[in-house]
């Protein structure tokens, strides 16, 4: 691949790992140092060229540092790829591989499970270095992403539509799984009706018969009639023709990489849609984690995912008053704490 066509945006440091033994071939991208450590999970795919696992990892290892930085942690960003098949190459070499690569970098970088690895993946990274976070032995962080997601939407509701509580709203939620589950859990107890869309049935049941909700299907999610659009399964739903069809006027969901291209956050604007930023509403998880790690006292945790909702008020009032999109303000608020 051409050096020049990749867009490092000032990353501090990259690292290509490889060893012939257990196959491993792996990429660490290292965005920024500035508030802690680079923190940020492992992804294993079957990338079809370096270039694309670079672009990934690059891409990835930025996006954790404006997370980190907007969820107030002592952390920077990082992003770790292996270019492998989830499916078929796992081996505990590999991943104990992958420990000793991070060992070498002596703690700039600490990982943990994403998209492609496990909780047992990284016991086995955890056997070669001790800079690797979230092993599940105390418990999924899903839960804490769900209940930012849960104080985002009341802080959306507050400001959008003037009203302090979520009773009989209309939430079209997309995606029942760990996060989505537990968020539609927390609407319908708030009073909130659901509308819900999945691929797997047996969360479709349990939905309709724990919480009430109304099954649609994966396309239709986009065209009921709703308060809120609640995207917990795939990236990139807000786009052009997803934006022509929500009739909601409030995005608040877990899923990574909402905005299909960044200009989409001016599109919600435009159409009166506050869009409360993926990476903001959605850290919840990384504060667990990173209070996990870290060893902090966790009788302040939950406060601290709670102020989820404070930091998106403060991301809706800026927008407002400087006429930018939520998007833009949410990347201020990181910039402006971890450059210098
Ligand atoms: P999950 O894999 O447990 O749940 C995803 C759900 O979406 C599953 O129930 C799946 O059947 C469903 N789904 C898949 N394709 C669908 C489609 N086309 N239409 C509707 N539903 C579909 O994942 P999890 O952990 O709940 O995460 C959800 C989203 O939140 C992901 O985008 C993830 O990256 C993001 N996220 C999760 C965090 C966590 O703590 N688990 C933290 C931050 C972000």
């Amino acid at each position: 691949f051409v050096f020049n066509e990749i867009n490092f945006d000032n990353h501090e440091q990259v690292v290509f790992a490889s060893e012939a033994k257990s196959g491993l071939k792996a990429i660490i991208a290292i965005h920024n140092t500035k508030l802690g450590p680079a923190m940020g999970g492992c992804r294993m795919w079957n990338y079809a060229t370096e270039a694309e696992a670079l672009r990934d990892a690059l891409r990835l290892s930025r996006g954790m540092t404006y997370k980190n930085a907007v969820a107030g942690l002592p952390i920077g960003g990082g992003k770790s790829v292996i270019i492998a098949n989830p499916k078929t190459d796992k081996t505990p070499a590999l991943f104990e591989a992958l420990g000793e690569a991070l060992e070498r970098l002596s703690g700039r970088y600490i990982t943990a499970e994403d998209v492609g690895t496990s909780p047992s993946d990284m016991a086995y990274v955890a056997g070669k270095t001790k800079y690797v976070a979230g092993l599940g032995d105390r418990g999924d962080p899903s839960p804490f992403t769900a209940l930012g997601c849960f104080v985002g939407a009341q802080a959306a509701v507050k400001h959008h539509l003037k009203r302090d509580s979520m009773e009989g709203l209309v939430v079209a939620l997309q995606g029942l799984g760990h996060v989505g589950y537990d968020y539609a859990r927390q609407l319908h107890a708030a009073g909130a009706k659901l509308i819900v869309a999945d691929i797997d049935q047996a969360s479709l049941k349990r939905a309709q018969e724990e919480l009430h909700a109304e099954v649609v299907g994966i396309n239709e999610i986009y065209d009921v009639q709703a308060d809120i659009y609640a995207p917990c399964a795939l990236g990139a739903t807000l786009n052009p023709d997803t934006l022509s069809r929500l009739k909601a006027k409030i995005v608040a969901g877990a899923a990574n990489n909402q905005l299909a291209t960044a200009d989409m956050g001016e599109v919600c604007r435009q159409k009166g849609i506050l869009y409360a930023p993926d990476f903001v509403i959605n850290a919840g998880g990384i504060i667990k984690v990173c209070y996990e790690y870290m060893n902090t006292p966790e009788d302040g945790m939950d406060a601290h995912v709670r102020r989820i909702g404070e930091t998106l008020a403060e991301v809706f009032a800026r927008a407002d008053s400087e006429g930018l999109p939520t998007s833009v303000v949410a990347d201020r608020i990181a910039e402006a704490r971890f450059k210098n």
